[in-house]
């Protein structure tokens, strides 16, 4: 795929994170002038693997290892700022030295600060005691995202100076908890060295679009994830949708020409919350290993189950996805039959369900009607792929109405073909 001069592509999750965005957006940075995350925080673990050296993403966008292209971090994001001094430290280690000339960090981008974190915990606890947890990464991302909406969270602009941030802590005393003397000297140290990094991002990419720059969105989670579309209350704490990413970073809607929908050939979830397509039982533990499917992030192990086309359609439907990227396929290799879940039906009722869930009730009384079709021994020969996921593929686009562009034969940045 030829990436559009002076338009964005948006790349985006369609399950429950973890689909492979960080892959998908290193192979297109290849051809990219700026690559940005526009959403969520270090929540976010993006893979990727080149030569088969392994490089995780959590802040910084997938682009990196591109000397070609900037990167930056949109209004969007919360940004816990030790979280990004240690990851340009962890990639420096690894080669990439992360310049301020190419590194863009949204002044209005929000601060995860320690009282966010204690209380992320602390709600996490407290629901545990009254109900169920969400699961949460435990990294502020929630509370952040609320003091944002309560006006109260200060942001990347007001790190930049000690007296800002000193007045900005005075007008809201409590967020000082957690900040005692030898943190709060530690973190104005790292706001210090993070300082060059601190600019206009929204306006840097609108430049750059004018320019006939090649702009690459990255998502992060997934859209069962978002805030409004996904399993709410079982969700993260941001809109991940298409519909609100060029807001996480500035631009016009309309400067985006292509929206990639990443998904697994299977899929995963972590942490808590309805997954009507999750599998259980010795099966799980194997398809489990075979993906390596463990938190990125978090070391966490991820609930596996089928593909589901009835969230994916819908999804599709909700984030106009031209484009479907495929990946993980390889690890079904060699199972005799592959479900899919083509329909949800009530387990009150045993009658299918009209319409999609809508509550929390709804969610959990969803039994998926799961089909199944003829696996393949392995996704590809050479540049051919399987007969057998050949017609998986066919099913899944005929289902949802949008044609596959990109299919992942494997973890490594170059297996993979764009059909
Ligand atoms: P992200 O959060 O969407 O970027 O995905 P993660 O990095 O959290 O998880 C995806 C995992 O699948 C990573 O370990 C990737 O290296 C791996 N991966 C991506 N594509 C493929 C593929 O086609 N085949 C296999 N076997 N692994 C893949
Ligand atoms: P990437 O970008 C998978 C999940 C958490 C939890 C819920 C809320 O790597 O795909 P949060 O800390 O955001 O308040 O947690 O969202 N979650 C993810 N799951 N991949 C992610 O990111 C996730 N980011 C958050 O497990 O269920
Ligand atoms: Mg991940």
């Amino acid at each position: 795929m030829k990436l559009q001069h002076g338009a964005a592509t948006l790349v985006l999750g369609v399950q429950y994170g973890d689909e492979g965005k960080g892959k998908l957006v290193d192979v297109l940075a290849e051809q990219a002038d700026l690559v940005c995350r526009v959403q969520g925080g270090n929540n976010a673990g993006h893979t990727i693997w080149v030569n088969g050296e392994k490089i995780v993403t959590q802040l910084l966008p997938s682009g990196i290892l591109r000397e070609n292209c900037e990167i930056g971090i949109g209004a969007g994001v919360v940004v816990d700022p030790f979280v990004l001094r240690d990851e340009l430290k962890k990639v420096k280690s690894q080669g990439y030295d992360i310049t301020p000339e190419r590194l863009h960090v949204d002044y209005r981008a929000s601060v995860i600060l320690p009282y966010h974190k204690n209380l992320d915990l602390k709600r996490e606890l407290e629901r545990s005691k009254n109900t169920a947890k969400i699961g949460t990464t435990g990294r502020g991302i929630g509370p952040t995202y609320a003091s944002r909406a309560y006006r109260e969270g200060p942001r990347i602009a007001e790190i930049s100076s000690p007296e800002n941030f000193h007045a900005w802590l005075n007008a809201n005393p409590h967020l000082k908890e957690g900040l005692e003397t030898k943190v709060l000297d530690e973190f104005l140290e790292t706001a210090e060295a993070l300082r060059p990094y601190m600019k206009d991002l929204a306006m840097i990419a609108n430049n750059r679009l004018a320019q006939g720059a090649r702009v690459l969105l990255e998502g992060a989670q997934g859209a069962m994830l978002d805030v409004s579309f996904g399993t709410y209350p079982f969700v993260t704490s941001s809109n991940l949708v298409a519909g609100s990413c060029a807001g996480g970073l500035g631009i016009p809607p309309w400067k985006i020409s292509n929206i990639l929908g990443v998904i697994k050939a299977y899929s995963t979830r972590v942490g808590n919350g309805p997954y009507p397509a999750e599998l259980f039982g010795d099966f799980a533990d194997e398809l489990r290993k075979r993906g390596n499917e463990f938190g990125t992030n978090t070391g966490r192990p991820r609930s596996v189950g089928w593909l589901d086309l009835v969230a994916l359609r819908y999804l599709s439907r909700i984030n106009g996805l031209t484009g479907l990227a495929i990946m993980k396929a390889d690890v079904l290799s060699g199972i005799e039959h592959i479900g899919i879940i083509t329909a949800y039906r009530d387990k009150r009722t045993q009658k299918e369900m009209v319409g999609y869930p809508m509550t929390q009730s709804a969610w959990e009384n969803v039994e998926p009607v799961v089909e199944y079709v003829d696996g393949w021994e392995c996704v590809a020969n050479g540049l051919l792929l399987n007969k057998q996921y050949q017609a998986f593929i066919k099913k899944i686009e005929k289902y949802v109405d949008v044609p596959s562009v990109y299919i992942s034969t494997g973890a490594e940045r170059s297996e993979g073909l764009w059909v």
